[in-house]
């Protein structure tokens, strides 16, 4: 039986930590000398640390340190007695007030890794030692500084079987490699860049390696390895090409060059994130490594492109310019995935990429930032730091740093990037040395725009247009506003990126103001209410707004269906036609849900269908662009715009809708299924998007209800050679009853039952089903032999489908979906707290539903709160989603 790893218990309610009360650390680390040696029932790490004073007055030094047996401690060599330190479940505390500025320290400790199911510090992934040390996971190792802003150089030796774990790795060049007298291995690495402990990294293993080069633009040659389970070597190629390609891009578009002569990655199955940036050897989830067309969705591949750059792009910034505390997070996060995001852009459709981008920001940044866990892109105080690797840091931070490079233009933008990486190389900053180094690089002025890294809330713009036929003047008067910033509202500067469309849907050039001769410009928009004024326009114009999303802001537009059918047929930003279309789509979906008529049919004007029309025969659209244009706003999009959400109204009506798009455009559909499947992808485009297009075309055949669709599906997953187009049918007939369906899933697992990472996407087509049936299908697949609460990727592939992609079997009105996430949530309470309080946030947005179940949802979150042994992690969640 798999023992549980002791979590440290105390009943006090956890201690809140600000950032105001930041300070210098007492003592530097300059050198960490690390021996790990492994074993079956414990593994022993000694630690030799050369440190230095900085604070002269302190007379404690105090090391962080958790689940440690400590061995001894010796000071300049004298071994230290117990009563000469004083360790505690968390500290260790050692007297300094008589050492000179300059000391060691050699600490041996004892740890289980074969016992950690938390995944951080030194923990066993199907056999073999890998480490999670980010944010404060070296603390689980050994007693260290365990903060960014103590950086360290290391030197690691692994001593264990040889042959159980022939492969040790550790940051940096190998030093050494020998056998040792007794038998066991010993392999030493050394890094030379100063780097704090959160980036200290350690595999050992049998595993196998893929490798390939990459010589800089210096002439440097790097060895670029990649380092996976037997068996998976056919399966790196994509990530291999995502790693050089990423390499190039840096030096090209940032200057930046990589540092070390290997560059390695790992791939575990068992990861709590996506990925990890450790110097020198990244470590992912073997989710975001690999991939063949087999077995992987383009849209796995796209995943891999982006994660493989982001861990990347953190070499340079995140690792040579690292965080000063954990509040500076976004420091790193939200500029490295702002970063990864042009990159994405850069190698793929630039529209397609910035559509995906912004829906994953609304489908998961918007609700945080409109529900109790709401904070700042830089938060101001936190219990548990891991409930801050938030899509708040991320993917508004990376919207921030967008706003800066919109403001800036291209090429002020680098000088800002070139000066910031000049000033601040091999230190730990603070995001006011970021922003005011952009500032300095680039001549432009950001003090109101620092406002965004302390302001939570989504911003909402009112719009008033006034046009005076007269004069030719069009008038555009803008509000903004903000829940969430309550009594501190201060005015955001927020880049308004915008141009107006003539009668036909031309362009118009301005004929004054800032951009005069354009036909777009970015105007800044820094007051609570503000005119822009356009003149010399002889009719109306229809003003597209905030181009490719230039800010992270909600448009509370008072724009017609008729203007919103209009940009989604004509306007020149891709990124504003397809979101016209999206708005223009819930407003007749809301519309529906609203009619007092209880009749199930949807009305869908005709303007609607026309605009449809026209993007469907545009043969000249790239074919991914068009079926993001001809797919509606998910069921949690249109949920954001109800104050009450009606999940079952939500989905009839929408499911209505399609059902019509679906026989109205029946012809048009199996036209552009059979051109998709037969006729070549029109060069400049990747053959993904006609996969997509093509399952676009299927998912509205099968919508009409005909079973000559369900045939088509069903031939589509026998014939498939890729995964794309298996997961396509099946997804496409995940919600309906009949024989077909269970026949396919049943096959689809007998063939993939090896695989774990398609195994996932078999638990997560059921999670995702629509039957009557849903709910005790969850349940039984939780009895499933596959399904585990141990393997973080299992458990959100079948819970957190459930919970976030299943709105209307989640929010059942029996309260059942709640009790099996809240069932869940205490399971893993002790065994992975991490993980665990990450499944809170589906509960905490109770204040959105009916008075049922907002009594329902409260009722399992006090549940919680409850627990015997409550992790200071899934408190901090329940208790900000409660309150
Ligand atoms: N720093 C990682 C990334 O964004 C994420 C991560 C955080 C991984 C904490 C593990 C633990 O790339
Ligand atoms: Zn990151």
């Amino acid at each position: 039986m798999l023992k549980v790893f002791p979590l440290s218990q105390s009943s006090a309610k956890p201690a809140t930590i600000y950032l105001k009360d930041y300070k210098e650390p007492d003592f530097l680390i300059k050198t960490v000398d690390l021996t790990v040696e492994l074993g079956e029932e414990e593994t022993i790490v000694t630690s030799r640390l050369e440190l230095t004073r900085n604070d002269e007055n302190a007379t404690k030094l105090s090391l962080n340190g958790e689940h440690l047996t400590l061995q001894s401690v010796k000071m300049d060599g004298h071994m230290l007695t117990p009563d000469e330190y004083n360790a505690t479940d968390e500290w260790l505390h050692l007297p300094v007030a008589t050492v000179t500025t300059d000391f060691s320290l050699e600490i041996v400790t004892r740890i289980k890794p074969q016992e950690n199911t938390a995944l951080e510090g030194l923990y066993k992934s199907n056999g073999n030692f890998c480490t999670q040390c980010e944010a404060e996971g070296f603390r689980w190792i050994t007693y260290f500084l365990d903060r960014p802003d103590v950086m360290a150089i290391y030197t690691t030796t692994i001593i264990g079987d040889g042959e159980l774990y022939p492969v040790m790795l550790s940051n940096g060049n190998l030093m050494q490699q020998e056998t040792l007298p007794d038998g066991r291995q010993s392999v030493t690495w050394h890094d030379p860049h100063p780097k704090p402990s959160y980036l200290f990294a350690l595999v050992a293993g049998n595993l196998a390696v893929v490798e390939d080069k990459f010589t800089t633009r210096s002439g440097r040659n790097v060895k670029l390895q990649i380092f996976v389970e037997k068996g998976n070597e056919d399966k790196c190629d994509h990530a291999m090409t995502s790693l050089k390609k990423s390499m190039k891009w840096d030096e090209e578009k940032y200057g930046r060059e990589y540092d070390l002569d290997i560059f390695m990655i790992v791939a575990v199955s068992d990861f709590n994130m996506g990925a990890m940036e450790n110097k020198g050897l990244n470590v992912f989830n073997s989710k975001y490594v690999l991939a063949s067309p087999e077995t992987a969705t383009d849209a796995d591949f796209d995943g891999i492109e982006s994660v493989i750059a982001h861990e990347y792009f953190h070499n340079w910034t995140g690792n040579r310019i690292t965080c000063r505390d954990w509040f500076q997070l976004t420091l790193k996060e939200g500029l490295t995935v702002f970063r990864d995001q042009q990159f994405s852009a850069d190698m793929n459709s630039a529209a397609v990429q910035r559509i995906d981008d912004v829906q994953r920001l609304r489908a998961a940044q918007f609700p945080e930032d409109g529900g109790p866990l709401a904070h700042p892109i830089q938060p101001q105080s936190y219990v548990e730091i891991n409930n801050f690797y938030t899509a708040t840091v991320y993917e508004k931070g990376a919207e921030v740093i967008r706003m800066i490079h919109t403001l800036l233009g291209e090429e002020k933008f680098r000088k800002g990037m070139d000066l910031y990486f000049e000033r601040h190389d091999g230190q730990a900053v603070t995001t006011e040395e970021f922003v005011s180094a952009l500032e300095d690089g680039s001549g432009v002025d950001l003090t109101q725009f620092r406002r965004w890294y302390v302001t939570p809330g989504t911003p909402e713009i009112m719009v008033d247009e006034r046009f005076d036929p007269k004069t030719g003047q069009y008038k555009l008067t803008l509000e903004q506003s903000n829940l969430k910033a309550g009594e501190i509202f201060k005015p955001l500067h927020i880049p308004l990126q915008m141009g107006l469309l003539d009668e036909k849907g031309q362009a118009v050039t301005f004929t004054d103001g800032p951009f005069k001769g354009q036909t777009e410009g970015v105007f800044d928009f820094n007051k609570k209410r503000q005119s822009f004024t356009f003149s010399g326009l002889s009719s109306q114009p229809k003003a597209s707004l905030f181009r490719g999303f230039s800010a992270p802001v909600k448009l509370r537009q008072t724009m017609s269906d008729d203007a919103l059918a209009f940009l989604f047929a004509k306007d020149q930003d891709l990124f504003n036609r397809w979101d016209a279309g999206q708005r223009l789509a819930s407003n007749i979906i809301l519309k529906n849900i609203e009619a007092v008529d209880e009749d199930d049919t949807a009305i869908l004007p005709a303007a609607f269908l026309d605009a449809f029309a026209e993007i469907l025969s545009d043969t000249e659209l790239d074919r991914a662009f068009t079926a993001s244009a001809l797919t509606l706003p998910g069921e949690q999009d249109i949920a954001q715009r109800m104050p009450i959400v009606d999940v079952d109204a939500i989905h009839k009506v929408r499911e209505n809708a399609r059902q019509q798009i679906g026989l109205t455009f029946e012809e048009n559909w199996r036209k552009l299924y059979n051109e998709c499947a037969n006729a070549p992808t029109p060069a400049n485009q990747p053959e993904s998007s006609s996969r997509k297009l093509k399952n676009t075309a299927l998912r509205y055949l099968i919508a009409t209800g005909r079973e000559e669709y369900i045939t088509l599906a069903a031939t589509q997953f026998r014939k498939s050679t890729n995964m794309t187009d298996s997961v396509a049918a099946l997804s496409g007939l995940k919600d309906i009853t009949h024989p077909v369906r269970d026949e396919m899933f049943a096959d689809y697992y007998e063939k993939w039952q090896k695989d774990a990472l398609i195994v996932d996407k078999w638990f997560t087509l059921q999670a995702m089903s629509m039957r009557e049936s849903t709910i005790a299908d969850i349940k039984k697949l939780m009895e499933h032999p596959a399904f585990t609460l141990r393997n973080p990727n299992r458990l959100r592939s079948l819970i957190g489908a459930f919970t976030s992609g299943n709105p209307v079997y989640f929010h059942d009105k029996s309260g059942e979906g709640y009790r099996i996430l809240s069932g869940v949530i205490s399971a893993m309470n002790k065994t992975n707290p991490q993980i665990a309080a990450r499944f809170v946030a589906p509960l905490g947005q109770w204040r959105r539903y009916d008075e049922d179940r907002q009594a329902l949802m409260s009722a399992e979150l006090e549940k919680i709160l409850k627990l015997p042994d409550l992790s200071d992690h899934v408190y901090e969640m329940a208790n900000k989603s409660l309150h």
